[in-house]
């Protein structure tokens, strides 16, 4: 092992039990380690932590071997080997992991509260992480850890873990949101997490990328700590391995850093993956987070005697409940929905839905007059599906006082064929955690039936808003806009007749858009927020 070379062969182990001058001492849960000059070294506790049996000392030399190995790939400067541990007559007594010691202040949960610019080292260690994850190795076993079914068993373990604390450290209706969200977004996303495993997304990563563990030195980032104790809590989507991260700095109380660490993440890995199944993943960590933090309050109240309510457990449960918020907002915006925009012509349809799909990434915005205008340049053959014919039967011919130049829109088979081809995108786009809305007129209630149903097996949230205005005003409007058209009276005089004709839509939201085009937004993202 080339590194073992470069480091003192053995310390004594007086360095641990009678530590002097400059020589630190530090204990976390499964390690003791001394920090000494330059030099850090990490003796593994005698027990058993997770899968592994260290009581041996050819069990804790297996270990260090294993964990300078394991950390290597990441920050090879630093894990510089394993050395002996001499006990008083010289004798080899245990080992140690041997590291070259960071410097104080540059960790990277230390440079989050103290600096106020830290874009640099973020982008970096954005970097290093996209870097570390093309790096890393996948197995079939790894793969099937990414399935929607092992997910969703993951999550139903946290969902139990937490439950004794339900109600006491954590509102129960939060909790019960958040297992609600989590399982509806899984339940219709299972040919996302495919194709992320199929695209080798599903990784053996590092497992517990916090703050902590991070090094900004001036030559770049130093990723230490790669979890050793159970390889299963490596393996995941690689999103969900940067997501603890993106975790980490919202809970330090830096939610920009946090976003701009997950876009850099995404730009430099050049997935093309939904917002949503980032905010997916970032509830999950947070609500594991949660759960370890509900169990740190039950033995802090333990070790003190004490009951719930202010007193010793009281921060950390305040810090659970902070978690648990944390997770239920990410849900929040990981939903994914399907939102028919719809009204007679002129009403502002148009307008609306593009304003509502350009307010969020993830939002893609579907046209029935851009999908109507492909299938009436191939002859109405329907691009996605060939061969397939018209979903739902055609309507009546159109009424002959209506003009010749009118096109009644429910009327012909291209109709009946643009709604099928809308939401067979549509449904491809829900699958893949994607939020769609749809501009169509949707005045045809078997046409809305069929976007229910679609909603209904995509797990997706299904919302309808009807834009509405007087047959006047649309008709100046479309005047205005289409200046070639007909004049303002022959517009109107089809708005009434269809508002007519119209079916009514009592499940959808009303729009009024006779007000400013921002005021009409708002209360359509008010309806589907
Ligand atoms: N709230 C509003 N205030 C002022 N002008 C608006 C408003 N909403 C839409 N408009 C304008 O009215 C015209 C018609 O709007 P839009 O194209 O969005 O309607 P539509 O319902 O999609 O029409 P069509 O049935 O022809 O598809 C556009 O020129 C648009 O800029
Ligand atoms: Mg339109």
């Amino acid at each position: 092992m080339p590194a073992d070379q470069k480091t003192a062969a053995s310390v004594p182990a007086d360095l641990w039990s009678r530590p002097t001058g400059e020589t630190r001492v530090v204990e976390t849960g499964s390690a003791v380690l001394c920090l000494h000059g330059d030099r850090v070294y990490k003796r593994k506790k005698p027990v058993e932590p997770g899968l592994l049996d260290l009581r041996s000392r050819a069990a804790r030399l297996a270990a260090c071997r294993a964990e300078v190995e394991l950390n290597r790939r990441l920050a090879s400067d630093v894990y510089l080997g394993v050395a002996d541990v001499l006990g008083d007559g010289g004798e080899v007594c245990d080992h140690a992991v041997v590291l070259r010691r960071m410097p104080a202040g540059r960790r990277l949960s230390a440079l989050v509260r103290h600096s106020d610019r830290v874009d640099d080292q973020l982008r970096a260690v954005a970097r290093a992480v996209a870097a570390f994850h093309e790096r890393c190795g996948t197995s079939e076993v790894i793969g099937r850890s990414g399935d929607a079914e092992a997910v969703a068993g993951q999550w139903k373990e946290a969902l139990g873990g937490l439950e004794p604390f339900q109600g006491k450290v954590i509102d129960a209706d939060v909790v019960d949101e958040i297992g609600r969200l989590a399982l509806r977004y899984l339940a219709g996303r299972g040919p996302l997490l495919a194709e992320r495993r199929r695209a080798g997304r599903i990784r053996d990563g590092h497992g517990d990328l916090r703050a902590e563990n991070i090094h900004c030195l001036d030559d770049g980032p130093r990723i230490l700590n790669r979890v050793e104790s159970d390889p299963r809590l490596r393996a995941g989507d690689v999103l969900g391995d940067v997501a603890v991260l993106v975790m980490d700095l919202e809970r330090l109380g830096s939610p920009e850093d946090a976003e701009r660490l997950m876009r850099w993440y995404r730009d430099f890995s050049a997935q093309a993956h939904p917002p949503s199944l980032e905010h997916f993943y970032i509830a999950y960590r947070a609500f594991t987070e949660a759960r370890v933090t509900c169990l740190r309050y039950r033995r802090i109240l333990a070790e003190a005697g004490a009951e719930a309510g202010p007193g010793p457990g009281a921060e950390a449960g305040e810090r659970a409940r902070r978690l648990a918020d944390i997770a239920y907002r990410h849900l929040r915006r990981a939903r994914v929905r399907l939102v028919l925009v719809g009204g007679l012509p002129g009403t502002g349809k148009s307008t609306l839905a593009r304003r509502l799909a350009d307010a969020d990434d993830g939002r893609l915005l579907l046209r029935s007059d851009a999908v109507r205008a492909e299938l009436a340049a191939d002859g109405h053959a329907d691009p996605d599906t060939p061969g397939s014919g018209p979903a739902i039967p055609e309507r009546p011919a159109v009424p002959a006082d209506l003009g010749a130049s009118f096109i009644w829109p429910l009327s012909s088979e291209i109709t009946a064929r643009t709604y099928t081809v809308l939401l067979s995108r549509a449904r491809r786009a829900l699958e893949r955690g994607e939020t769609v809305i749809i501009d169509a007129s949707w005045s045809d209630g078997r046409h809305r039936a069929a976007a229910a149903r679609l909603a209904r097996e995509t797990a997706a949230e299904f919302l309808e808003l009807r834009c509405v205005t007087s047959p006047e005003v649309a008709a100046t409007r479309l005047t205005r806009r289409d200046s070639a058209s007909d004049p303002a009276g022959a517009t109107s005089a089809v708005h009434r007749a269809m508002s007519s004709w119209a079916e009514p839509w009592p499940t959808a939201r009303v729009i009024q858009t006779t007000v400013p085009v921002a005021e009409v937004f708002h209360a359509a993202e008010r309806c589907i927020a």
